[in-house]
């Protein structure tokens, strides 16, 4: 038997009938702040990954050349190709744009839970507003589209400036060590990676910093920044809007292309992957050909918040199945295009058996039965039993419809 690839899933109907009830209300959310919706193609040219990131994320991503011999990658996340498509189609466009998408990544990762090959992000996008006001809009909209997902989760909230400023004297390469290891909240790493430059002291303040849980106590240990008002206006916001969140000015985040706030979200019953969605604020239009423009938004990992709310049913619908014996097979496909025209699920009779048979299997899932045979035909009626009451009664076509609506 053919198996699917490592790293990938099969969703049966029970699983997408509860990802679409759940995109829904993510799109919803995202449709009442202006956000609308966009696409762009699962696979890209290479370079619009490694131009910021480098070689390095090739071995992170399915890539690939065409039959053309041109370099092409699966897209690893959303926000880079959305950028692209700023900078192709819309950079004319007024601004702020606000865009949401939800969208199937790839990444070469080894496999776990929570942790796949192939996995959906819900995304926001917000292009070209440079203001606290746009980065607590984004949060704020995070977590109107998270709440109501019926996972419980913690939102952290943080800012590279004031890390940045602590690392600013350490060569490159040494910066991105230490926030690694800060990632990690590897404190005895940094502390000893920081003493083979001697400099003991920074590993103390960063594991302040890292641990501080308010704006002010932020800046008695990194002094005065420009981004000082920034930081406190937006998280105003925030607490003017009663959002539930932590300070937490040590998350570091993965991808490099971020340049301001950052935020993560973290659900309570997952094990090891148990990030929900990261984001904050980037520059990456300029890199695709287009001016400098400030963005924000969001990734949210859809596949992990769809295992943290666990099986929750979308509200039931009515299934309808029609039974029917030869004679009456036209009138049975026309009762069953009156019943979808009302918008009801409709099962028809496939297969060639007794009506016994067929009421049986019906049985299984329908809450109505129809059944029609050469009375129902010659008389244009149909028999309507309720499966849950066991009543049945002979009536027209709109009686029945209406007896299922109700
Ligand atoms: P990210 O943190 O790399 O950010 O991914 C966003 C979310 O996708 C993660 O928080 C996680 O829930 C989910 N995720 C990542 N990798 C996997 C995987 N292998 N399997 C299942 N879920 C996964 C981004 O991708 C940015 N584009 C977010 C963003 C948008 N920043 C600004 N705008």
């Amino acid at each position: 038997m053919l198996q699917k690839p490592r790293g990938t899933r099969d969703f049966l109907p029970d699983e997408m009938e509860q990802r679409r009830d759940v995109e829904q209300t993510m799109r919803e959310a995202a449709r009442r702040w202006g956000y609308r919706e966009v696409c762009t193609p699962t696979f890209e040219q290479q370079e619009l990954y490694t131009i910021k990131s480098g070689n390095a994320i090739i071995s992170e991503m399915y890539t690939f050349n065409d039959k053309g011999g041109r370099p092409l990658a699966l897209r690893p996340e959303g926000t880079a190709a959305i950028l692209r498509m700023y900078v192709n189609e819309a950079k004319v466009m007024s601004k702020p744009i606000r865009w949401c998408y939800l969208a199937d990544c790839y990444r070469y990762e080894r496999p776990q839970k929570g942790r796949y090959r192939q996995f959906w992000q819900f995304g926001a996008e917000l292009i070209g507003a440079d203001t606290p006001a746009a980065d607590a809009e984004i949060v704020l909209l995070a977590d109107e589209i998270l709440r109501p997902s019926q996972v419980r989760f913690d939102l952290h909230v943080g800012h590279l400036a004031p890390m940045k400023h602590l690392l600013r004297d350490l060569a490159p390469g040494k910066q991105q060590e230490i926030m690694a290891l800060l990632d990690k909240r590897n404190f005895e790493g940094v502390a000893a990676s920081l003493a083979a430059i001697k400099n003991e002291e920074l590993a103390g303040e960063l594991e302040a910093l890292v641990n501080c849980r308010t704006v002010d106590d932020a800046f008695a240990i990194c002094g005065d920044l420009p981004e000082k008002t920034r930081i406190e206006e937006m998280i105003a916001i925030l607490d003017g809007q009663e959002l539930a969140y932590q300070l937490n000015l040590g998350i570091v985040r993965g991808l490099d292309y971020y340049t301001g706030m950052v935020f993560e979200g973290f659900a309570d019953n997952l094990g090891a992957e148990n990030q929900i969605i990261g984001g904050g604020s980037y520059r990456l239009a300029h890199l695709f050909g287009g001016e400098d423009v400030s963005s924000v938004g969001f990734g949210i990992g859809f596949d992990r918040v769809m295992v943290a709310r666990g099986e929750i049913a979308p509200p039931a619908q009515p299934v309808v199945a029609i039974v029917s014996t030869p004679e009456a097979q036209d009138w049975a496909f026309s009762v069953g295009r009156a019943f979808r025209s009302a918008g009801i699920r409709t099962e028809l009779n496939l297969l060639e058996r007794g009506l016994g048979a067929q009421i049986k299997h019906a049985a299984k899932r329908a809450g109505w039965v129809l059944v029609i045979g050469g009375n129902e035909a010659a008389a244009q009626t149909v028999t309507i039993k309720n499966m849950a009451t066991g009543e049945q009664q002979t009536c027209t076509v709109q009686e029945a419809v209406a007896e299922v609506t109700v």
